[in-house]
């Protein structure tokens, strides 16, 4: 069932539990994450980078995959399409073509920038009946195009942008996309409690899910967040169960290059990650 984040993720702050955000990139990933959502009864968020919607051929396609899809395969947990990072212009795309939340990463844009253009864009997707997700600070390393320096958020510039009422909000607290470094300080509580006092019931986001030791995801939920995005750790799923496939020689065994047959190790192990984050982030049953 396609519907806004915001209800799922009021529930997850009220109930102490994350609801993942899943970024997808092609058909197969969809299709594991939608399917473990639904075996687990787990409420998901899709996340689409603008550089995943590109590949897929823009953001048209993608919402016009995921809503057949979710038709299809009889989903009926709560499942949320939304934009990783968006750019301004990127945001009103993912509007028109039928998202049902979006982020606008205004991060990069002095703070008064950053709020006049999330102000207006939390008054455009509410008018829809989409939710929306702003940031400050910045999350460190590299995603599919988007760079940032890692700073930690400013408490008093995250209850600027809480205050114009979006759904979530994602500060940077020393998180990476990607993998941690060796050298890595770990995350910083200090700033995340500092944040939540400032943003009451505001439901935080945590990016960079990949590679965060247990410990650190679990002290993260108590202390507010309600949305942890994973990207990397997916692909490395699939890529590792897809080299394992070829290695062992499969794909020349019988007909054994029929993508359908290629991909799916890769798929199974989206499954099995999608499923242990959601175990360790205690969304299993709140669908
Ligand atoms: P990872 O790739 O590190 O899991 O980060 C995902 C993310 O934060 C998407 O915005």
């Amino acid at each position: 069932m396609l519907v806004s984040a915001a209800e799922m993720l009021k529930k997850a702050k009220a109930g102490h539990y994350a609801v993942g955000q899943f970024n997808i990139n092609n058909l197969e990933w969809t299709k594991s994450v939608l399917l473990t959502a639904q075996e687990l009864n787990s409420p998901v968020i899709l996340g689409v980078s603008e550089g995943a919607g590109k590949y897929m051929t823009g953001f048209k396609t993608v919402a016009t995959m995921v809503k057949a899809m979710d038709e299809e395969l009889g989903i009926t947990v709560p499942v949320a399409l939304h934009l990783d990072h968006g750019t301004y212009e990127g945001c009103y795309k993912c509007i028109k073509a039928g998202f049902t939340s979006i982020m606008f990463d205004g991060s990069h844009y002095p703070i008064e920038e950053n709020v006049a253009k999330t102000k207006e864009l939390v008054a455009v997707s509410h008018n829809l009946g989409l939710s929306i997700e702003a940031e400050v600070g910045s999350i460190g390393g590299e995603e599919d195009g988007v760079v940032g320096a890692g700073e930690c958020a400013d408490p008093q510039e995250c209850k600027a942008i809480a205050d114009l009422g979006v759904d979530m909000l994602a500060a940077g607290i020393g998180n990476i996309h990607g993998k941690y470094p060796e050298n890595w300080a770990g995350l910083s509580f200090e700033t995340l409690d500092a944040v939540q006092k400032e943003t009451g019931d505001m439901p935080l986001v945590l990016h960079g899910g990949t590679g965060i030791p247990e410990d650190m995801i679990k002290k993260a939920i108590s202390l507010g967040v309600a949305k942890i995005n994973v990207n990397t750790e997916c692909q490395l799923s699939f890529q590792e169960a897809t080299r394992k496939y070829i290695e062992a020689g499969k794909d020349q065994e019988g007909k054994g290059f029929d993508p359908r047959k290629l991909l799916a190790p890769g798929a199974e192990a989206i499954k099995a990650t999608v499923k242990e984050k959601m175990e360790l982030f205690g969304s299993v049953g709140k669908a």
